[in-house]
């Protein structure tokens, strides 16, 4: 299958590659089925991304997938950034090979992950503990 050139344009010379210094939320995730791994970093103000960035050791499709995704959500809210990869996915999936499907789900991952840390530090990160806490889910089972 031949990816079509707005993917490839965006393997080529992928957008936002690099960390954020300082980022209100970071993540990183493994996709199971290859063992790529990816980190988000994202800068929020006001509840708005204001910056998003990517580091993956992933393939061309997760490059360029990741490169699409933090152009389009600078600006956004939080809820919107989680819309347009939603949107994305659906967008982009029907031209990505099967195979490489869990390559945009390892990327729509990460940014799900770097909005939940944001979140958490915006309710703290000790009521985080305490919900993640073994002893916690003991006390809930
Ligand atoms: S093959 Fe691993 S992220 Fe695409």
């Amino acid at each position: 299958m031949k990816y079509p050139k707005f993917l490839m344009e965006h393997f080529q010379n992928p957008k936002n590659v690099g960390e954020i210094s300082d980022p209100d939320g970071v993540s990183t995730v493994c996709n199971a089925s290859c063992g790529d791994i990816m980190q988000m970093f994202i800068k929020v103000n006001g509840n708005r991304i204001t910056q998003a960035t990517f580091k993956t050791f992933g393939c061309g499709a997760a490059i360029a997938t990741s490169s699409i995704l933090t152009e389009r959500i600078k600006g956004c809210t939080i809820d919107e950034a989680l819309e347009i990869s939603e949107r994305i996915s659906k967008e982009i999936l029907s031209e990505l090979p099967k195979e490489k499907i869990p390559c945009f789900t390892l990327v729509s991952n990460a940014l799900k992950l770097a909005i939940e840390e944001y979140k958490y530090k915006q309710i703290g990160f000790h009521q985080k503990e305490e919900f993640d806490s073994p002893k916690t889910r003991a006390l809930k089972d």
